[in-house]
């Protein structure tokens, strides 16, 4: 009898710790993401290629406003203010990558941007080049959170991905905005536990982020997190399939992979990391909220937006980064749950939120969703000449500099009502108001 209780007791240990588990993360499961399909209220309408650029030197893409600590959109003395990762303009576009750099814009109307510079420089900050973040002020003190990509001094180009924070003192007149004295720090790197390595990654995978690190203050708790771009923790040989990453046993039954090995390969995650200190500088990370095992690599610039008792998990993924036996456009996708760190179930069943019309696939991407439900994005490929390609990598440098936006697309209107979302209708570009 004593090893029958003893026996009972492990088994009910072991049971309750995976349970807590993997009850906090939730899956997008194969199924979900397998009814993925554009409907009129999903879909962006088609912009006019007949745009002005925001910053004519420059091509501008990622983008996100400054906010204040509970998630609002903040005015500085009469003062909207964005980041952007941008490049000089007279550089191939397929290259801005690899010297993003973070300027801000600012703006009184909230849809008219003059630029204002380089949010710090660069020189002083992590990583050889800095990608997407996230601002926050609090108290006139800037927090500008992003991705420490590279190392400095490096010779080629690498891809190791940090998260970093930049404080600074905000300088505000009547002559616009500025920032200085940043002081830089490193805030988070992936364990291996709940968070890919590089070096894991190295093992097989077909790629590895850590990235986008986005603030996000709990209104339910005043709790502070980061969300960011991860990927599911360890090498392609110790992953093992879940059921639960197909979906429900009647679509399970049904369902057999194209390639099992391959679609194993696919393991985004979006990841968050709750803060231990007052400064923001310190975090503990905690398991992915959302998980996309064999269903998709790269849940990018995730960020969410609460209404009533509901949290609205939002991500940008591409058409290229789902796996094998699924067919997804590029497009804003997600998730609504009434915690913050378990049960997100996909918004309009699938998850699709938002996705360019098929006949331009590619027009827009790295949407945003604000808290009044407006929508930013940036004005990436246009087709001119009728051809609707997903990568400009392949054409003459020409047919590149003439067929990147580089530029704030037209802001789109979101209804969001419990689990449906619905587009409404566009705006002026770059309109956060
Ligand atoms: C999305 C993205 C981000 C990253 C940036 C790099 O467009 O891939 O995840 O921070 O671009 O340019």
């Amino acid at each position: 009898s004593f090893l029958v209780t003893t026996a009972l007791v492990s088994t009910l240990a072991f049971g309750s710790s995976v349970s807590a588990e993997t009850s906090q993360t939730s899956n997008w499961t194969i199924e979900d993401a397998s009814q993925i399909e554009r409907t009129k209220d999903t879909t962006a309408p088609y912009i006019e290629p007949d745009f002005e650029k925001m910053a004519p030197e420059l091509h501008v893409w990622d983008t996100w406003p400054l906010r204040n600590k509970d998630g609002s959109v903040a005015k500085v003395n009469g003062y909207y203010v964005i980041f952007s990762l941008t490049a000089p303009s007279d550089l191939l576009p397929g290259k801005r990558h690899d010297v993003a750099t973070i300027r801000y814009f600012y703006s009184k109307d909230g849809k008219s941007w003059k630029l204002g510079g380089e949010a710090f420089d660069p020189t002083g900050a992590y990583g050889s080049r800095q990608w997407a973040g996230s601002a926050m002020i609090e108290d006139g003190e800037l927090n500008l959170f992003y991705t420490a990509t590279g190392r400095k001094g490096e010779e080629g180009v690498t891809y190791e991905q940090r998260l970093a924070l930049a404080k600074g003192e905000v300088n505000a007149s009547s002559e616009g905005i500025s920032f200085e004295n940043f002081d830089h720090s490193i805030i988070l790197e992936p364990e291996g536990e709940h968070y890919q390595t590089e070096e894991q990654a190295a093992q097989g995978d077909i790629g590895y982020t850590f990235r986008d690190p986005w603030f996000f203050e709990d209104p339910k708790t005043g709790k502070d997190y980061i969300l960011f771009e991860g990927n599911s923790a360890g090498t392609p040989a110790e992953r093992t399939l879940d059921t639960n990453y197909i979906g429900s046993r009647s679509f399970q039954k049904d369902f057999s992979f194209t390639d099992e090995g391959f679609a194993k390969l696919f393991n985004g995650a979006i990841g968050i990391a709750e803060a231990t200190n007052d400064s923001y500088t310190e975090y503990e990370a905690l398991p992915p909220i959302l998980e996309a095992n064999y269903v998709n690599q790269e849940l990018e610039r995730p960020h969410i937006v609460t209404k009533g008792n509901q949290y609205y998990l939002f991500t940008n993924t591409h058409e290229h980064k789902f796996g094998p036996d699924l067919d997804a456009p590029d497009g804003l996708y997600g998730f609504s749950s009434d915690e913050l760190t378990s049960g997100y179930e996909p918004l309009n069943d699938s998850g699709l939120v938002l996705a360019n019309p098929e006949e331009h696939a590619y027009q827009s991407y790295s949407w945003m969703v604000l808290p009044n439900g407006k929508v930013i994005s940036f004005y990436n490929f246009h087709d001119l000449d009728g051809k609707n390609i997903s990568d400009l990598g392949g054409t003459t440098p020409e047919y590149q500099m003439s067929h990147f936006g580089g530029t704030l697309a037209p802001t789109i209107k979101l209804a969001i009502q419990n689990d449906k979302t619905k587009v409404i209708k566009d705006g002026h570009p770059g309109k956060i108001k």
